[in-house]
């Protein structure tokens, strides 16, 4: 375990283009692999968990092979079909995504068998959510004490149903939605709450029978897939750490680009926004499916603000980063409707109040979120990231913006969704 640690700074001041997003490159490699034929991936995520998923699906049976385009990376990779991906054990590592995406295409695939397992992180992360509904739908599925990995796959003819999500979760959506793709009459997700669409999009690309129908997706099976091209924009969960940084820290001004602005992941802005910030959009246009811009942002007071309701899906995983900003600002700030932070690479509720109570902050956990006395600023310290990359690059920012610096215990965690974080942002901060 490295530790790192991370000095009040002068302004951040520069532009540079985030990693490409985590959630597009998962589906990117899986959609790729129930194709027919070559796909081409432009800009893949090459990060711990998505590196996971490459090797899944090359255990499947899929090719996947690497190109240096200029200052990119390509994937060509040769998909086994719909139907096609032979037994195996899968090494999820640590990516929650992978393991719950993966077994809703693999249940409908009769005759073949899979274990799905990872590291000590993943052992904690419920699959019973995608178990039940899949269940359902006729899979032979099983797990430990019924709701933890390792998860058992055992394929089985699929049957469409509807299925009421009980939480707002894309991952669950998108499983429901690759094991429709393989069920005999329509599939029909309906969410609590909208969630991150990247997989309807990819899907519909890729020339299956999709749509939205008000609260619910419904989605048709499917002879075959044909992705064909693929370009991953980046990132604005990793974009967030430096969109937050350049407020707080004073003078600051970061163009950050090509970053996907798509509705369901820019809750972060909203929020921000209402807090005092102004972050511009720039050079608004689509790539891949996908709608991206440039953000521009600057240094400004914060005030305090109430998260909670349809706005937690669409922020879920920049909420540790909101609580930090409200540590900073005027007011106390309040997170509710969020008990799924609870589930994530570590308890979330838990590792922020602890990581931003030792450096200072005034900060108290509840069942559901979080409230944040904001008190101008942090002193700084020392926090432990629990091995959740976002902690540990919400320490970071911490450090930057605090009036004696921040060691982080674990910083090799960043490595999950954000290799070169440390490199960025030290360009950013003319170092
Ligand atoms: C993800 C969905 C979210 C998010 C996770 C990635 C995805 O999880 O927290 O980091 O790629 O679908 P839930 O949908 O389970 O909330």
């Amino acid at each position: 375990m490295s530790s790192a640690r991370f000095e009040p700074s002068g302004p951040l001041r520069g532009a540079l283009r985030p990693p490409s997003d985590k959630s597009i490159s998962h589906r990117a490699a899986l959609i790729a692999a129930m194709g027919e034929g070559l796909t081409r991936v432009t800009n893949y995520l090459e990060a711990a968990d998505t590196v996971s998923t490459l090797n899944a699906i090359e255990s499947l049976g899929a090719d996947a092979r690497r190109y240096e385009i200029g200052s990119g990376v390509q994937y060509l990779i040769k998909g086994v079909g719909l139907r096609g991906a032979k037994s195996s054990s899968i090494d999820v590592g640590k990516a929650g995504t992978l393991l719950r995406l993966l077994p809703g295409w693999l249940a409908g695939q009769v005759g073949e068998s899979w274990t799905l397992d990872g590291d000590e992180s993943i052992r904690r992360r419920p699959v019973d959510r995608i178990a039940l509904p899949l269940g359902e739908m006729g899979a032979h599925l099983s797990a430990r004490e019924d709701r933890l990995p390792p998860l058992e796959i055992e394929g089985a003819p699929l049957r469409g149903i509807t299925y009421e999500m009980p939480i707002a979760s894309a991952q669950v959506k998108s499983c429901l939605l690759f094991a429709g793709l393989l069920a005999v009459g329509e599939t029909r997700v309906v969410e609590p709450l909208p969630s991150r669409d990247h997989s309807e999009r990819m899907l519909a690309a890729a020339g299956a029978s999709i749509e939205r129908e008000g609260d619910a997706v419904v989605v048709r099976p499917a002879e075959r897939l044909e992705p064909e091209m693929i370009t991953v924009p980046a990132d604005i969960s990793s974009a967030a750490f430096f969109v937050v940084a350049s407020l707080l820290v004073e003078g600051s001004e970061v163009v950050l680009e090509e970053v996907n602005v798509n509705p369901t992941r820019t809750g972060l802005l909203a929020i921000l926004e209402r807090m005092g910030a102004e972050v511009e959009r720039e050079n608004e246009t689509e790539a891949g499916g996908e709608p991206i811009a440039t953000l521009r942002v600057r240094s400004a007071p914060l005030q305090a603000t109430e998260v909670g309701g349809a706005e937690i899906p669409l922020a879920i995983d920049e909420l540790p980063l909101v609580a930090l900003a409200a540590c900073f600002a005027e007011g106390t700030t309040v997170i509710r409707d969020a008990e799924e932070l609870r589930r994530k690479e570590s308890d979330r509720i838990e590792t922020v109040t602890a990581a931003l109570r030792a450096l200072g902050g005034k900060v108290e956990p509840m069942a559901d979120g979080l409230a944040i006395e904001g008190t101008g600023g942090l002193r700084g310290g020392a926090i432990e990231s629990h091995g959740d990359h976002r902690i540990a690059m919400l320490g970071a920012v911490a450090g930057l913006a605090s009036s004696e610096g921040v060691e982080v215990q674990g910083m090799d965690a960043a490595a999950v969704s954000y290799p070169s974080f440390e490199s960025d942002l030290a360009s950013l901060l003319g170092s």
